[in-house]
């Protein structure tokens, strides 16, 4: 038996030495297995932390894996667009545990040792086994073309690719991207379309100061580029074909707004009441105010409210955030809340809405790449 409560400790305690551990950890593993390093980005002073935290987080969770498997099995099948195989997980496993043992000090026992060998294992093998299982039946990675590029204004840009073969996906949910000019750099996208016919995606990509792949997707990508993508993953926005018929309430923060207009044509399929709200610092940053508002005079069913907190050139949009404006719409009671933006917004917004009374289990985000 796994003793989990005793590797959680063990963990805080060694999580508590900040970004040694994954200097630590990353040091060990491309000196001890240089075979790997190529699989990781060049410069990995950006977000070295990623993987060190899920794995002690994932591994010192082992008593409640059940729950976690489904995202286990999503990260395993994402695996396998940075080459990973059975046999590199190991190498993973060794340099966690030399990277535990060096934290631990003379808190490291045969015990905790073993507990975490044991753990890490029963990780690695349903991470495997999904990867293992996809290859019968998806490529590692995708081929894109980018086959439309539409810049909006000098951050952001709304991108259509065309996958080869065509790549599934529930609206909702992401796909990573690879670009040639930042090799082995993944970033999240979420498309702003539902599955269309051609297989083609939209993705909508703001250059974020220091965002390497975005602000190369915006300002050097041209028709005819040629990308990489990873499988779709995340469940956090995904609408559950058996929900409860409620009213949809989706607050959308800039590009945030991708992923309501893949749900919303979604909901066309089967209409319901949808009060969508964008919203962004200044006016000037809603780029795709014409589409969403042809979109509203579509369909009778949605009601489609731009907000921002400033705006200077008078584009007469209502001022507030989203949720504000919602909330005091008195649209948030009783509906279903889809909500998606930058993660201060994503937060500001949650409080926001529970401390208003609404119960935090309508409120549907996805949590992934932070
Ligand atoms: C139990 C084992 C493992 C767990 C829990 C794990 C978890 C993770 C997570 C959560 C990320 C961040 C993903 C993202 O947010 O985009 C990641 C990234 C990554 N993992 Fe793993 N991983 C494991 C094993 C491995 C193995 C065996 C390899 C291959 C040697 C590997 C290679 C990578 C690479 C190349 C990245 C991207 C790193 C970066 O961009 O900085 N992982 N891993």
């Amino acid at each position: 038996m796994i003793n989990a409560d005793r590797l959680k400790k063990n963990w805080s305690l060694v999580a508590a030495h900040g970004e040694q551990v994954p200097l630590y950890f990353y040091s060990t593993l491309f000196l001890t297995h240089p075979e790997v390093r190529d699989m990781f980005p060049m410069n990995m002073a950006a977000q070295r932390d990623k993987l060190v935290t899920a794995l002690g987080a994932a591994v010192s969770n082992v008593d409640t894996l059940d729950r976690i498997v489904p995202h286990l099995q999503q990260l395993g099948r994402d695996h396998r667009k940075f080459g990973a195989l059975r046999e590199h997980y190991p190498a993973v496993g060794q340099a966690l545990m030399a990277t535990l043992e060096h934290f631990s000090g003379p808190h490291w026992t045969p015990a905790v040792a073993s507990d975490w060998a044991a753990a890490y294992d029963l990780v690695a093998e349903v991470m495997t086994d999904a990867a293992e299982e996809a290859a019968h039946r998806t490529p590692a990675w995708w081929e894109a073309e980018v086959v439309a590029h539409d810049r909006r204004d000098l951050d952001t840009a709304v991108i259509t690719i065309a996958t080869a073969p065509r790549l599934d996906y529930l609206p909702g949910q992401s796909i990573t991207l690879c670009t040639n000019w930042r090799p082995r750099v993944w970033r999240y996208y979420t498309p702003a379309n539902a599955p269309r016919a051609d297989g083609t995606i939209d993705l909508h990509v703001r250059a974020v100061d220091g965002g390497q792949v975005s602000t190369a997707l915006v300002s050097l990508a041209q028709v005819g580029d040629r990308v990489r993508v990873g499988p779709a993953v995340g469940t956090g926005l995904v609408m559950r074909r058996d929900a409860p018929p409620r009213p949809i309430v989706m607050l959308a923060g800039g590009t945030g707004l991708a992923p309501m207009k893949a749900l919303v044509e979604q909901v066309a399929a089967a209409p319901r009441p949808v009060a969508l709200y964008w919203g962004a610092r200044s006016a000037t940053a809603l780029y795709d105010l014409d589409p969403m508002r042809a979109m509203a005079a579509k369909y009778d069913w949605l009601d489609f409210v731009p907000c921002a907190d400033e705006d200077l050139f008078g584009h007469g949009v209502p001022f507030g955030s989203p949720a504000e404006l919602a909330l005091a719409h008195g649209r948030c009671t009783g509906a279903e809340i889809y909500l998606c933006g930058p993660s201060g917004m994503v937060e500001a917004s949650r409080r926001l809405l529970v401390g208003s009374g609404v119960l935090d289990g309508a409120i549907h985000y996805e949590s992934l790449g932070e």
